[in-house]
Order: structure tokens, then sequence, then C-alpha cells
């Protein structure tokens, strides 16, 4: 009697731990608050292969002086997330897109910023000007409405300017501004989910590119863009628009991600340089490993470029991109996704770096400790002066180079 009674208890004791534990396993995997960063997403992993961390770090030029920490910051609370920084064959700019939606252009001190283009119709002050608001979640359930432009491009002969727009694919705006008139949305009769940025061939092409054929930059309170990272996902794309025949091509290649320019990829923490023409054109090579998130590339008079790096790969997050599977259990803890980059040990500051035209690194310079700047999308050097934008901050920061 009294071993049964011991017996039933083990049971009633067993099952609720069990059941418990289940339970939280199943909320974890679940997470159906959506707090974690995948939550309520498909989230499909992709396994890469990346360069060792300890390789890449073990031989990446550190500025132990912290240089870009010298850094000014300018228009502050003036500009809204300025993305891609542009200067037109008369040296005025910079012009930039703004995370409200618009693309505005300096000045000088007398007038100051003025909207220089938009790039629909739908804009208006009402629903879009958000001030610095718009670089919070604040803009996001606005921007596929309002607009937002990134990669910027002058054709210097013509004087129009050339658009990557996230929402609206690539446009074009003449020299005194206005609406901008859309030239691809749509590739093979699908549309063009995240254009990003763009350079113009000589002949006249734009090749731009297509950040993922997935997932578009914002989704209601949470930010797409960041689960092309998370999974690693590389439907990523080149796109080319010939004006002559107003038609726009991929470039046939093999899976990569273009985060940016024909330069860049994100996903696996490299450099790629695509060639277009030459005895090795339609294929592609990795120029550098680095050591965290590439941004916008932007060549310099030399025909050096400067890269935009966030920073940087750390040995957990190495573990998670090699492993698929860890990054599903991993990024559907109902924990925020400032926490769980916090754990990996990633602690966002910036690096910029020059590379010539084969992959070397010419120069380094970063602000250690994020003080000055951080999640930096472009480097633009004019004149002894580097101008680099950011997507997430309202300035622009500057320092006099070389
Ligand atoms: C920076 O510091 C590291 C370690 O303290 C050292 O190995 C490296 O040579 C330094 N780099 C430069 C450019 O001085
Ligand atoms: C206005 O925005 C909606 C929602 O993004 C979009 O479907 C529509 O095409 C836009 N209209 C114009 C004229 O750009
Ligand atoms: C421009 O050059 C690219 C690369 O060789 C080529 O693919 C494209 O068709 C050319 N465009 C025109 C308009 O000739």
């Amino acid at each position: 009697m009294e071993k049964k009674v011991k017996h039933k208890e083990e049971a009633f004791l067993q099952h609720p731990v069990l059941f418990i534990a289940v339970l939280v396993l199943g909320f974890v995997l679940m997470d159906p608050f959506e707090i974690g960063p995948v939550g309520g997403i498909e989230f499909r992993p992709v396994k890469h292969d990346i360069a060792p961390y300890k390789e890449v770090m073990g031989g990446w030029p550190r500025d132990n002086e912290s240089q870009l920490g010298n850094g000014k910051l300018e228009f502050v609370d003036e500009v809204f997330g300025p993305e891609s920084l542009e200067f037109d064959s008369f040296g005025r700019g910079p012009y930039t897109g703004l995370a409200d939606g618009r693309v505005v252009r300096w000045m000088g001190e007398g007038i100051g910023w003025e909207t220089f283009a938009i790039v629909t119709s739908n804009w208006s002050e009402k629903v879009c000007a958000r001030g610095v608001d718009s670089t919070t979640s604040k803009q996001w359930k606005h921007e596929k409405w309002c607009g937002r432009p990134l990669g910027l491009r002058f054709n210097k002969d013509s004087g129009d300017l050339y658009i990557a727009d996230a929402y609206y694919g690539l446009l074009v705006v003449g020299p005194r501004g206005g609406l901008a008139t859309p030239l691809a949305t749509h590739v093979d009769g699908k549309p063009i989910l995240f254009a990003n940025d763009l350079d113009i061939h000589k002949n006249g092409s734009i090749f731009f590119t297509d950040t993922s054929r997935k997932y578009n930059r914002v989704r209601l309170l949470s930010r797409y863009h960041f689960y092309i990272l998370l999974e690693g996902e590389t439907t990523g794309r080149i796109l080319r628009y010939d004006p002559p025949t107003k038609t726009t091509h991929a470039i046939p290649s093999h899976s990569f991600c273009p985060s940016k320019s024909i330069f860049d990829t994100s996903v696996r923490f490299g450099l790629m340089k695509y060639w277009l023409e030459g005895p090795r054109a339609g294929t592609k090579e990795l120029v550098a490993h680095l050591p965290g998130f590439p941004d916008n590339v932007r060549m310099n008079e030399n025909g050096q470029f400067w890269v935009a790096i966030d920073c940087c790969r750390t040995q957990a997050q190495e573990i998670l991109v090699h492993n698929p599977w860890m990054r599903s259990l991993y990024f559907r803890l109902p924990i925020k996704m400032k926490i769980l980059a916090r754990i990996m040990g990633m602690k966002m500051f910036t690096m910029i770096s020059l590379f010539d035209e084969n992959g070397r690194i010419v120069k380094v310079l970063e602000d250690r400790k994020g003080v000055v700047m951080k999640l930096v999308s472009e480097v633009r050097e004019v004149e002894g002066k580097l101008w680099i934008g950011t997507v997430a901050h309202n300035h622009i920061a500057t320092l006099s180079y070389p």
C-alpha cells in the first residue's frame, strides 16, 4: 500500500517537471510573443564556410590610436540616417538619402539642407517627415510608403542622379531634382524587394544590387534586413539596367549575397570582386576577408576603395555561422537581439578600411570605443576629407584624410 502511494507520488512529481520542461522548451522554440529576433518568421539559416576568426583577425592591422575617434560629427539632428553620400559635378553636396524617404542636399551655411528629390508621389510631409524619429521604429511602418533611398550615384556627364531605393527599386532624377522616375521595379515579372546600391558603367548601363529575393528591409515592428544576416541567406544578386532598351537583367552568378556594390558581400565577411568584362568576365573572386560586416564600397581618385565595416566578428559568432542548427535555436530564444549579440561578445564599433585594386589593405581606421562612429554605411573621400554616412544615426561624420 505504502509502496503504491510512493509510486504515484513519484509519477506525479516527475510528470509536472517533465511537463514544465517541455513547455519551456516549446515556448523557447516557438517564441509566441515574438520577443526573440526571429520570432514570427520562417527562419532558415544557411551554412557558410568563412575564413577562421583567428586567421582573419590575426593578420588584420589594427589602428591602436583609434584615429576615427577624432572624427567630427556634423549636421547633428539635421540629417536622419544618411546612408550614401554623393557630390555633383559642380562639387555641390553632399547629397544623401534619408530615412524619411527624401534625398536632400547641402547648399552651404546660407541655405542649409534642402529637399532635392523624392522617390514616390506617395510622399507627404504629414505621413513621412518624422525628423529625428525617422531612424527609430516609428518610421518602420511608413518606410514602404515613403521610400528609403540608399545608394546614390551621379552620372557626371548628364548630371542625372541615380537612386537605389529599398522599396521603389532603381530610379533616376534630373539635375534639378523633383519626383524621381522609376527605371526598374521588377525583374522577370517579379518585384525587386531590396535595391541597395548601384554603380554606373561607362557605357551607361546601371549595375545595382538587390540584397534579397526573400526579405525586404522592414516589416511591421521588425527589421527584415537583420534576418538576411542571421540566416546567411544568399538570394541576393546583381542586376543590370540598360537605358537603350529600358530593360533589367539579373547578372548570372552562383548564389552569393551582394549587400551593396559590385564589390562586396556581407554574409561571408568577404569582399568580392565581380568581373564584368575581359577574359574573366562572369566570374567572381574573393579579394579580401573582412573582420566584420561590410556595407557600401566607394572608390577614391587613386582607384583605391574604402569599405565601411561594422565590427567585428567574434569566435562565438563563427561557431554559429558554421552551424545553422545552432543559429536556429539561439536566435529563437525569447531574448532581445541586443542581449544575444552581447552574449556572443559582439560590441558594435566601426572600422573603415582602404584597399587597393588587388584587395591589399592600404589603411585601417577604427573608433574602438564606438564613441563617434557606429553603424557606418559608406565612406567617401573627397579632397582631403572623409565623409562617413550611417543608416541608423542622425549625423554625418567627417575626418581629414590623409
Ligand atoms: C597595435 O597593438 C598590437 C598589440 O598591442 C600590436 O601587436 C600591433 O603591432 C600594434 N599595431 C600598430 C600599427 O602599432
Ligand atoms: C504607394 O505606396 C504603396 C505601398 O507601399 C505602393 O504599393 C504604391 O505603389 C505606391 N504608389 C506610388 C505611386 O508609388
Ligand atoms: C555595358 O557593358 C556591360 C558589361 O560589359 C554589358 O553587359 C552591357 O550590355 C553594356 N551596356 C550597353 C548599353 O551596351
